[in-house]
């Protein structure tokens, strides 16, 4: 069955205060485009035409306005609400009826990827799945992330959310690849000592089953977090100096849709997106 995509975009984003204030942390610009064009562009760089963005309710109607039914870019987006931000993990069962038993492509959508292999390896990911898939990304402070415990062959122990002594540099970015048992596993989750459905205790509900697989991101790929004004700035700054450098665009939607042909398959095949 295809992968269907899901775009988490709730969250009060409070360390980016007062800019998220009024208007929700996705909606503001990374340099020259609103923050969830990326991780959209992530999915549609994948082959995924379902996409389901997750908001919180007195926000929902500015995704709409951004992002319509996605038929300006030949893919179908819908939109789901998260009456209050309980946890990554909460974000699945919500898309359970989207989803309708397919897998899933979940990420976050403040979450920033770029590389020359990144796709790739995502596709190769999606193929790869038995259960979860993530891609791993070291960097100097893991502590704000969910981080890899691996034992001296490589295997994973454990996955730890934000540690004070981080047992290692892999942090986990919010970019995961997910069978259709995923919603069922979701709810089995009790909320962490942040009263949160923390996505690590999902991943090692797949670990325990043995079906929890990895490929570590290169230095080849950004990964960048958005999280708070210096690291937004950052990435502004990023994604400018490649545009400019280059000439071309990051997470530019129309060229994604272009190069993909999403536009002419869905104009030859009206139900085209049950197959996709
Ligand atoms: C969340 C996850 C964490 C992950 C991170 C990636 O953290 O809980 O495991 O590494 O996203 O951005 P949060 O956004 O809640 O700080």
């Amino acid at each position: 069955m295809r992968y269907k995509g899901i775009i988490l975009a709730g969250g009060n984003g409070t360390r980016l205060h007062p800019m998220t204030i009024a208007v929700s942390k996705q909606l503001i610009p990374v340099y020259d485009k609103p923050m969830i064009f990326y991780p959209l562009s992530v999915l549609m760089d994948a082959g995924i035409r379902q996409v389901l963005i997750i908001t919180k309710p007195e926000e929902a109607y500015l995704f709409q306005r951004l992002l319509g039914d996605g038929s300006n870019w030949g893919i179908s987006i819908e939109y789901a609400e998260q009456p209050k931000p309980a946890g990554i993990a909460q974000g699945l069962f919500i898309a359970e009826e989207f989803l309708a038993g397919a897998p899933s492509v979940l990420i976050l959508g403040d979450n920033i990827f770029y590389g020359s292999n990144f796709t790739q390896k995502v596709c190769k990911a999606m193929t790869e799945n038995i259960g979860a898939f993530i891609l791993p990304y070291k960097v100097r402070d893991p502590s704000q992330y969910g981080v890899l415990e691996l034992d001296v062959s490589g295997r994973i122990q454990n996955i730890v959310e934000k540690p004070k002594k981080p047992p290692s540099n892999l942090a986990v970015p919010g970019l995961y690849i997910l069978d259709e048992t995923a919603p069922k596993k979701a709810k089995e989750l009790v909320p962490s000592g942040r009263g949160e459905l923390e996505i690590t205790d999902l991943l090692n509900i797949y670990l325990a089953e043995k079906k929890l697989k990895y490929c570590v991101l290169d230095r080849g790929t950004a990964w960048l977090d958005t999280g708070t004004t210096e690291s937004l700035l950052e990435a502004s700054m990023f994604v400018q100096a490649i545009e400019k450098r280059q000439g071309h665009k990051i997470a530019c939607l129309e060229e994604i849709s272009l190069n993909k042909n999403f536009q002419l398959i869905s104009s030859l095949h009206p139900c085209a997106f049950a197959e996709w």
